[in-house]
């Protein structure tokens, strides 16, 4: 059964779909979400490795850290979540808003992705304004600038702001799209636990994928409690029938 067939009418008068995705769209990939029961915060603390406090106290065990997940991610692939997203691009006006660092999205072919939270290839100097892209394991960690100070994941910590450049443009796509999906995320992290708020400003319907309840199912219009990779296709299919 398409548990998106009794909102057929809805999807396809659908002129911009906006996409928030999480930890949780990866996770069919075989990359650990952070707050579901195979967590990556069940095994680390959160807070004594993705703050800036953390990595000035002890940059060799981030970067150690930051090396095991490059690892994971770089080995990943995109699974039929993501991939159902990039397909959906040939019939609807799709962005994607991502929480996420591992570049799944892209990977599957998404056109318009915007990296909420940074990416896990990009690093940056502490100090000056040199960044990178390395696609590949860091050997010495943690890394040197040219500058001479250390190199840091070009990512946002706990605490941090993200580039207001990005966000703005994030709250526009938010606001004017008219049926927002939010796939793979516990809505727990501001301020990307608010683009549902932006979205609802604007009459848009919501629709929430993920297994588990969040803090905000009782705001969408409808939830599917059932995984993205499964129920994703499912979304494309209504398309394809046409
Ligand atoms: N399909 C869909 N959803 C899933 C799946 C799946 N296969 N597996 C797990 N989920 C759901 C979980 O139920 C949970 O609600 O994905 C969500 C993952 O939540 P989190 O682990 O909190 O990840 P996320 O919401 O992306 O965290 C936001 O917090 O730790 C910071 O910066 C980090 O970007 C991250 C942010």
């Amino acid at each position: 059964m398409n548990a998106f067939e009794s909102i057929k009418n809805k999807l396809l008068e659908a002129k911009k779909i906006v996409f928030v995705t999480g930890a949780g769209i990866s996770q069919e990939s075989g990359i650990p979400t952070f707050r579901g029961n195979d967590g990556l915060w069940r095994n680390y603390d959160a807070m004594k490795l993705a703050t800036i406090d953390a990595f000035y106290e002890n940059p060799k065990l981030v970067w150690e850290w930051y090396n095991d997940r490059r690892k994971n991610i770089f080995q990943a692939k995109p699974n039929d979540g993501h991939l159902a997203i990039a397909e959906l691009e040939n019939f609807v006006d799709v962005t994607v808003l991502t929480q996420n660092i591992d570049g799944l999205h892209q990977k599957a072919g998404s056109k318009r992705v915007l990296e909420l939270h940074g990416s896990i290839i990009k690093i940056k100097c502490t100090v000056c304004d040199f960044k990178t892209e390395i696609a590949d394991e860091i050997l010495e960690v943690p890394p040197k600038c040219t500058c001479g100070n250390i190199l840091r994941p070009d990512v946002v910590w706990f605490g941090e702001a993200l580039n207001q450049e990005l966000w703005q443009n994030a709250m526009i796509l938010a606001n004017q799209c008219d049926l927002m999906v939010i796939a793979g995320t516990s809505l727990v992290v501001s301020p990307a636990n608010t683009l549902p708020i932006y979205a609802k400003q604007n009459n848009a319907f919501l629709i929430e994928v993920n297994p588990e309840d969040t803090e905000m199912s009782s705001q969408m219009d409808l939830t599917i409690k059932n995984t993205s990779a499964i129920s994703l296709p499912q979304l494309v299919s209504i398309y394809k029938k046409l």
